[in-house]
């Protein structure tokens, strides 16, 4: 089998794959990349994936290239692991990168084979992608199928070999039968460890939908916690108890609750935008009307971490937002969640670039995104260590939840900062250690408690003491009539 583009998807993959003892070609237009993973270097940070990578190239099931001729020659499943970015100027998918890798591929095929569409695509493309193969491979018997992946950064490996689910959209049995077997030794994998691997067959509509479909649901999960977060702020709630709370409830689950500066990353974002985009060219935009507010409310709590540093920091409002002109903040984290080196729309270094345009001196630090960060954001200045960006601080803002933030010891920083002030953007740090250790600690989606919720002082004005009124009923009770 080959996969054609091996970025965080399609080299994963391709490792995967090989390990699981399928015979291998990667392929990229991408000369760089295909020459580090043939020297054994991922090009990217994955935890585990070196390890896999190198040892499938010595075993000789895994190879990489740049020629389309040898890809289309080589296999007999090709895997389209492509990016599907957002269209610039809009807010649909850019499938540039799916036409010229399909009609390079086919233009190269001499033989039957099975084109399996794995990136997120809007719904309709694998339709659009037969057409493109009937007319650069007519005659062939080239075959289209769409199976969507569910993998994250930063767990790639494991929800490759070990996937919740596999879906697959075909027409026809012997796609199905390919597909099938492109996938035993995922099957046999399970059946030895004594799992179960659920396998949706289904057209091509519901599998380009799933993917989107999931995506969505899990960014309106994070966003319906971080809704809940603004009002605990103003309400004098605690947003992380509350998302405990509920997540016992096992229809509600507690995964995907973490309420902080929500979701960014090359997926997510992009992808409720694109679905809201065809929905709307389908006729079908009300149904997903919802998926706007998801993204506003997700954009809000980056512009949350600014007011609230300028609130502690007595920054003065400008025409723009706050002027942090002089503050020296420490700015932790800068890839879009932990375990991964991606700074694609990731709010840490947003929120540090908008600090930054600010007027404050930021310093940033990251575990393992700091190249990529200061290649989107070369303005930015990057510290060396947590210890080099904390040290002289004013404000300290934890953004991205890497175990060497949540680990490291608050009062070892205290004594590095200029004060000891932190923002806890993802709720990730233990509150009362920080505290204990002389932080002056705030979380998002709580209210300090020396602060009234809003509202009080308009129903206490009687009230010499302060307390609000005991809540009275409208009218009198019944059986008092
Ligand atoms: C996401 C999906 O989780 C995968 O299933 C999907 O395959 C992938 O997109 C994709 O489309 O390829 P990923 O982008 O790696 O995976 O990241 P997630 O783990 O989903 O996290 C996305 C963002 O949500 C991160 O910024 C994370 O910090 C944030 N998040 C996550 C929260 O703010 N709160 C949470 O409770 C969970």
């Amino acid at each position: 089998m080959t996969f054609v583009g091996t970025g965080y998807l399609g080299a994963t993959y391709a490792v995967c794959f090989a390990e699981l003892g399928y015979e291998v070609l990667g392929f990229d237009v991408d000369v760089a990349r295909i020459a580090a993973l043939t020297a054994g270097t991922v090009p990217f940070h994955e935890p585990g994936l070196t390890e896999l990578l190198r040892r499938n190239l010595a075993a000789g099931r895994l190879r990489f290239t740049t020629s389309y001729a040898e890809t289309a020659d080589f296999g007999d499943v090709h895997f389209v692991c492509v990016g599907t970015p957002q269209r610039p100027g809009g807010t649909g998918a850019d499938l540039s990168y799916v036409e010229s890798a399909v009609t390079g591929l086919a233009a190269h095929l001499t033989r039957p084979a099975l084109i399996v569409g794995k990136s997120t695509v809007p719904v309709g493309t694998a339709e659009w992608v037969e057409r493109l193969v009937a007319k650069h491979a007519p005659g062939l018997g080239v075959q289209v199928a769409w199976s969507p992946e569910f993998l994250q950064e930063g767990r790639a490996v494991q929800d490759v070999l070990r996937p919740s689910r596999i879906v697959v959209g075909v027409r026809s049995e012997w796609a199905g039968a390919l597909v099938d077997a492109a996938h035993r030794g995922i099957l046999e994998l399970a059946a030895a460890e004594d799992r179960e691997v659920p396998v949706v067959v289904t057209d091509f509509a519901t599998a380009e939908l799933v993917k989107v479909a999931a995506n969505a649901f899990l960014a309106t999960k994070i966003s319906f916690i971080n809704a809940m977060a603004e009002v605990c702020e103003v309400a004098g709630g605690d947003v992380t108890q509350l998302a405990r709370a509920i997540g016992y409830d096992p229809r509600i689950g507690n995964r995907f609750l973490q309420a902080g500066v929500g979701f960014g990353g090359g997926c997510l974002p992009k992808d409720i935008r694109a679905f809201q985009a065809r929905a709307q060219e389908l006729g079908a935009g009300e149904a997903l009307r919802f998926l706007h507010e998801v993204d506003l409310i997700n954009q809000r709590r980056r512009g949350k971490v600014l007011q609230l540093a300028a609130e502690l920091l007595g920054c003065p409002p400008g025409p723009g937002g706050p002027q942090f002109a002089g503050a020296r903040v420490a700015v932790l984290g800068a890839t879009f969640k932990p375990h991964s080196d991606d700074v694609r729309d990731a709010p840490a270094l947003q929120i540090a670039a908008a600090l930054a345009r600010a007027g404050a001196g930021v310093r940033v630090y990251d575990p393992a995104g700091m190249a990529n960060a200061a290649l989107a954001q070369p303005g930015l200045r990057f510290a060396e260590s947590l210890d080099d960006a904390v040290r002289d601080a004013e404000l300290v803002c934890v953004l991205t939840e890497w175990p060497e933030f949540r680990t490291a010891d608050p009062a070892r920083l205290g004594r590095l900062a200029a004060t000891p002030l932190v923002i806890d953007g993802r709720n990730c740090l233990d509150a009362a250690a920080w505290t204990a250790a002389g932080w002056r600690y705030r979380g998002l989606g709580s209210r300090p408690a020396d602060r009234a919720p809003a509202g009080w002082t308009a129903l206490d004005q009687d009230d010499p003491a302060g307390r609000p009124p005991l809540p009275r009923p409208a009218t009198r009770p019944v059986a008092a009539r």
